[in-house]
Order: structure tokens, then C-alpha cells, then sequence
């Protein structure tokens, strides 16, 4: 079906998130994209539908769930309300709400991999492979080096061996090459449709879709020794949410225009496993999946142990749901990744929204009260146009088909810059036609015109800043003296000046106060530091234990501290050391030599934690082997408690080269 046939119809999805930890800010943006979206097509009548949910089988929960002495399902339903509660403060619009551990979709799970080992779609085999447990994914050996590492998140591989299903992937590479040479729109932005393209062409090997090692997942229908494959018990949920294959299901008429927001990371699963299963099924792979880029924090990687996760609950109560949304869709142009700062965020409430969008409406409003009593001015007077005049009403006009472009191609940023290009335009025009000046100058009629003409473009304001910041717009719907809500109506006809009825305007609340930059940063570096101290809980603020300072060793003389070789080496790669659970293996730059040293650090850190930074290392010990390891050093850190429960690696800032001595 093409996109012209599909006009009418638009059915969007989230990726479901996983339940082993609360949301942040990546979550909430690919849900607040979605929902400026889902709402921009309700509005201009599509039929819309808006899924989103949760992800709740597989190792990951299992393991989360171990570690928090309970049981998988009990930590899903404490999750899963934090999800709900997010999209609540979020204002999201999704029509449901799906968990993969509800019946309806376990149903459809297991219905899927019946037909499809029906038609021999999916077959028994054995699997053996690099397994990477974190994203539940067995890389083919052409994908992984000599490192042993995720491909995608650069953890250490298993080697995994197991009887499993197959889905028969490699028959589907032609039909998925046809299907995607004709539809160049399918996946978006183009990078990573070329990146898929590639992908498929380099060859499809067959997948192992269940897994007889995990117990926490959907049983195979008929032989339950077997779990369905995590990422395909998740993509389903997408049809089994809308009663699929029930007939007369809502799946009907919403599955010829499915498409799925996804970030980056899982663009594969979506384009490449899930179209091909659709096509074994006999259902039409999705109309788009678009990846939207990452998002880092003041230029760095988002990381628990950093303590620099941005958590939208708190965003949303400093700053408002609206002011959260407006910035994440406009700071970056959807696709590419984007860095977050607070700072950037109260920029840009105190430029775009206070200023740009705020100073309009207020000195519009301001001016039809105190020129006109707060009544509207008619709008008859538009025969009487002049060029400035309609320059700005030809300007809101093709703004609303600017934005639809841009919507229609996913660029929430590109409808938004073209939204602000229309306040600008307001702005300046009240600049230049200087309404406090025409009640002298020029007849009434001028300036009822030039009033009009601002709460014209104020109306427009209202509808289409609505998908994105949908309280602000009931707010400016309501002091422009309207009634219903600024969605009402967007198309086909909006309709300049089509409004006759009286109307009293009734200037409010200022929409978004301005931000005192000192003030502001004053409450921020109390709640930076607020947050690094609950980071490390057993250290900060607690005096050392006595433990630390009663035994002191004996003294030594300057040349025994000279005997140590200790220099600056960067860490290159993070490797586990099987069945030695606290053990890493550590392969470190040291400028003019390579060396492996093996450090019981692994519970204290992720290899990512780890991967790149410079550490000090003692060189010149014995060389000692652990687990058939040989460790050729030994890194230096310090322990913040005796019982060495909390550690810090001793560092040095990045302009060191390795190898470099240290006295
Ligand atoms: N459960 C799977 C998706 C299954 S869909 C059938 C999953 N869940 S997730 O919770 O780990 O991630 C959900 C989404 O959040 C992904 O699209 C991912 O790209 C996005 N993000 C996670 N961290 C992110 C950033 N730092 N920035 C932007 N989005 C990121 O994957």
C-alpha cells in the first residue's frame, strides 16, 4: 500500500521499554515524539491510534528481579507504574497500553509461532554462538573481532550453545531488498536506510527464536522447554495490542498503517527480523520505521555510576511538562543525537517560549484591552489589507502546510522552527505597524485590523503548537477568549477570520515566567551536588572508619618507594573471566607496550565504565595468574570503606599519554 492510500490512516508505536530500571530521558523522548505526532494526525482528522507499553520478559527482568530479591512479575508491576505515571506528568495521548505478560498478548505470541512452524517458517536446530547476554542477541562470528564484544553494546560475549527454533530469516532477504527498494520512505532518516540496505545485502542468516536456558518468557506453544526469543515476544506486541488476528479487530484497519518509532540501537530488530516475520505471516511489513538519534548529557555518556541520568520526573516538576516536551523535539533535528543540558533547556524557555510565544500573546492581548475593551475587533475590515497584512496571513497559511510537511517526514524540529519563524513574523509585526500609534495616525479601522490580524495568528498558534505543548494551547486558547480545544478543527479548514461570534479576550497568567539565569544556577549546583553525594552513600559525609587511620605501616626510605614502576595506561578493552564472577580482564595501553592485568573490580564497575579511561598501574609486580590468566600488574584505586565495598580507580585527566611515569 502506498503512502497516498494510506492518507487517512496512521497508526504509531513506541518501542516497549523494558522494566528493569525506571525511565529517563530516552525513554520520554521517544514518547513525546511520538505523542506531538499521534496528536498532529488526530487533529487534522486521520485516523489515529497510539500504542505504547512495556517489555517485560527475558534475562534482563530475571536478572533485575533476582537482584531485588523478588519475583520477575512483581517487579514488572512496580515498574510498569512508573512508566504510567511518567506518560500521566508527560501529558501523553496513547490510546493503550501494552505489557507483554498480559494475556492478550502471550496469545497472540504463541499463535505466531504456531503458523509459522506450520509453514515451516520455523524449524528446530542447534545454535552455538557468541551470545551477548545484555541485549539477549547472538552475534554471527563475521560481526564480533578478537575482543569478543558486543557489536552493539561492547560488553563481553558467552559462548552459548542450546537446542533451538529457527525462523528461516535468509529466505526473506530478497523479498525484504524488493520491498525496501520500493519503498525508500520505509525506513528513515535515509543514513539508516542505507545502513539497513547494507546490512540485508551483506546476508541474512537464520534466527534462533527460542531459548531452552531462560524460564522467564512466553512458553513454545507444544513444547514448553522452550521460551519465545525475547525481541520477537516484543515485536509482536505491536499487532497483538489491536486484536490481532481476531476478525473484525481493530488490527484491521490499523495494521496497513503501522509504523514504529524506534532509537537507533534497535533499528535492526524493527526493519530487518520484523518486516520479514510479517511477511511469513502474510501481513504487510510496517508502512515506517524511523530512528531517532541518542541523547547524551553535557557531552557525555548518560551512566548510572556518573549520577548524570536525567530523570524527566524531576524536569517536569521544575520545569513543566510543556517546557520538558518543547525542548527535547526542538534542541535536535530528529535522527541525529542530541546532548541535554538544563542550561540549553532554561535558554530556551527564556528566549522561545517566554519571549517569542509569551511577548506576543501578551502585548496582543494587552492592546485589544486597551484599545478595544477586550472585544474582538470584526473582521471585516479585511477587505482593507494592506501588503504588510496579508504577507502575514499568507505567512500562518503556509505555515500550516510547512508544519504538515515536516510532520509527515517525522521532523517535529522542522514544524516547530516553522511554527517560531510564524511567532517571529508576529512579533516583528507588531514592531513595525506600532498599534499604540494608530489610534492617532490612521483611521479605527487600521488598527482593528492590525489586531485581528495578531489574534488571527495567535488562534493558528493555539492549534498548531497543540500536539507539542498541549496545555500551553489550552492556555492561550482560553485567553484569546475561545472556547473547546486549540485541536478542534485544524483541518481541513481552520479558517482565517472565520470566527464572527463575539469574543472577549482575557489576558492570564504570563504562559512561561522568565528564568533568573544566577538564581537558577544557584538551585542547580545545590542539586548537582545533592545528587553526587547520594552517589556515593558509604563515603560521602561519613568520617573513615577508624579501621583507616590506626594501623599506619612501617616507615620506608625514598629509594623503596623508587623501586615501584607505576605509569599512566589507558584501558582498551573490558573482558569477564569465566566462573570468577569478580574478576576482569583489563588489556591496557601503555604507550610503547600492550599488557593484561586480571582486577577484581567487576562488580564495582560495567566494562563501559571502564572502557577508555587512563589508570594508574603498578608495572614491575611479579607477574601472578588467575584462572590461567596471567596478570601483568596491578591497578591502583582507593577504598572508601574497609571492607573495600565502595572503590574509586586511581585516574588521570585525558591529556595524559599512556605509558607516562608517575613519581
Ligand atoms: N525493550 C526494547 C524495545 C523492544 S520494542 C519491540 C528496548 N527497550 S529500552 O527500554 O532499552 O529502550 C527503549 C528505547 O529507548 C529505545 O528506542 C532506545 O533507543 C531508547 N533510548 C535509550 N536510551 C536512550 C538515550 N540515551 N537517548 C535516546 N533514546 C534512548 O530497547
Amino acid at each position: 500500500m502506498s503512502e497516498k492510500d494510506n492518507e487517512r490512516g496512521f497508526y504509531l508505536t513506541t518501542p516497549i521499554y523494558y522494566v528493569n530500571d525506571v525511565p529517563h530521558i530516552g525513554h520520554a523522548y521517544t514518547t513525546i515524539a511520538c505523542d506531538a505526532l499521534a496528536r498532529w494526525h488526530r487533529a487534522r482528522g486521520d485516523e489515529t491510534r497510539f500504542l505504547t507499553g512495556t517489555d517485560e520478559h527475558g534475562q534482563k527482568i530475571q536478572q533485575a528481579a533476582e537482584k531485588r530479591g523478588m519475583t520477575p512479575i512483581q517487579l514488572c508491576d512496580e515498574v510498569v507504574t512508573n512508566y504510567k505515571k511518567l506518560w500521566e506528568r508527560l501529558d501523553i495521548s496513547n490510546d493503550d497500553f501494552i505489557r507483554t505478560t498480559e494475556e492478550r498478548h502471550i496469545k497472540v505470541t504463541q499463535y505466531f509461532f504456531k503458523k509459522l512452524i506450520e509453514s515451516g517458517d520455523i524449524y528446530m536446530g542447534t545454535y552455538e554462538g557468541w551470545y551477548c547476554l545484555p541485549c539477549e542477541t547472538y552475534f554471527p562470528d563475521a560481526q564480533i573481532g578478537d575482543g569478543k564484544v558486543c557489536p552493539d553494546c561492547k560488553q563481553p560475549l558467552t559462548r552459548m550453545s542450546e537446542e533451538s527454533y529457527f525462523f528461516r530469516l535468509s529466505k526473506y532477504q530478497d523479498a525484504l531488498i524488493e520491498h525496501y527498494e520500493a519503498h525508500p520512505d520505509a525506513i528513515m532518516p535515509r543514513a539508516r536506510y542505507n545502513e539497513v540496505m547494507s546490512f540485508i545485502r551483506s546476508g541474512l542468516q537464520d534466527l534462533s527464536v527460542s531459548r531452552t536456558t531462560l524460564k522467564w518468557g512466553i512458553p513454545v506453544p507444544g513444547n514448553d522447554r522452550h521460551t519465545v526469543y525475547v525481541w520477537l515476544d516484543a515485536l509482536i506486541n505491536y499487532i497483538s495490542a489491536v486484536g490481532y488476528p481476531e476478525k473484525g479487530g481493530k488490527w484491521e484497519v490499523c495494521w496497513p498503517h503501522v509504523r514504529h518509532m524506534v532509537g537507533k540501537d534497535i533499528i535492526r530488530f524493527h526493519s530487518v527480523i520484523w518486516p520479514a516475520v510479517l511477511m511469513a505471516m502474510g501481513l504487510n511489513p510496517p508502512v515506517r520505521v524511523f530512528a531517532h538519534g541518542w541523547w547524551t548529557v553535557e557531552g557525555d555518556k548518560m551512566s548510572k555510576s556518573k549520577g548524570n541520568v536525567v530523570n524527566p520526573f524531576e524536569m517536569v516538576d521544575i520545569y513543566g511538562a510543556d517546557a520538558f516536551r518543547y525542548f527535547v523535539l526542538r534542541e535536535v533535528s530528529f535522527g541525529n543525537d542530541g546532548d541535554f543540558s538544563e542550561l540549553a533547556l532554561v535558554n530556551r524557555i527564556n528566549s522561545d517560549l517566554a519571549n517569542d510565544m509569551g511577548n506576543l500573546l501578551n502585548r496582543t492581548l494587552q492592546m485589544i484591552e486597551k484599545y478595544r475593551n477586550g472585544k474582538l475587533p470584526p473582521v471585516s475590515v479585511f477587505s482593507r489589507s494592506r501588503d504588510i497584512d496579508t504577507v502575514l496571513r499568507d505567512l500562518a497559511v503556509s505555515t500550516l502546510s510547512d508544519m504538515d510537511a515536516r510532520m509527515d517526514d517525522f521532523s517535529p524540529d522542522g514544524a516547530l522552527k516553522a511554527l517560531w519563524a510564524l511567532i517571529g513574523a508576529g512579533n516583528k509585526y507588531i514592531d513595525e505597524t506600532q498599534p499604540w500609534k494608530l489610534g492617532k495616525d490612521d483611521p479605527d479601522e487600521r488598527l482593528d485590523l492590525v489586531l485581528r490580524t495578531l489574534w488571527e495568528v495567535l488562534r493558528l498558534v493555539a492549534m498548531l503548537v497543540h500536539p507539542f505543548m498541549p496545555n500551553t494551547a489550552v492556555r492561550i486558547q482560553a485567553q484569546l477568549g475561545l472556547e473547546g480545544s486549540p485541536s478542534d478543527g485544524l483541518y481541513p479548514d481552520w479558517g482565517w477570520g472565520k470566527l464572527t461570534a463575539d469574543v472577549t479576550v482575557k489576558k492570564g497568567e504570563v504562559l512561561f515566567p522568565r528564568i533568573d539565569i544566577p538564581k537558577w544556577k544557584e538551585g542547580y549546583d545545590a542539586r548537582m551536588k545533592a545528587r553526587l553525594t547520594a552517589l556515593a552513600p558509604a563515603s560521602a559525609g561519613k568520617e573513615p572508619p577508624a579501621s583507616f587511620d590506626a594501623e599506619h605501616k612501617p616507615q620506608i626510605e625514598i629509594d623503596d618507594f623508587k623501586k615501584l614502576e607505576i605509569r599512566v595506561a589507558k584501558i582498551e578493552r573490558v573482558e569477564t573471566v569465566e566462573k570468577a564472577k569478580k574478576l576482569y580482564k583489563l588489556s591496557l595501553d601503555l604507550g610503547f607496550e600492550r599488557r593484561v592485568i586480571v582486577s577484581s573490580i567487576r562488580e564495582f564497575f560495567t566494562p563501559e565504565d571502564l572502557i577508555g579511561k587512563k589508570i594508574l598501574v603498578l608495572c614491575n609486580l611479579k607477574p601472578a595468574k588467575f584462572r590461567g590468566i596471567e596478570s601483568e600488574g596491578m591497578l591502583l584505586a582507593a577504598e572508601a570503606d574497609d571492607g573495600g565495598e565502595i572503590i574509586s580507580l586511581a585516574t588521570v585527566d585525558d591529556s595524559f599519554p599512556p605509558g607516562a611515569p608517575v613519581h
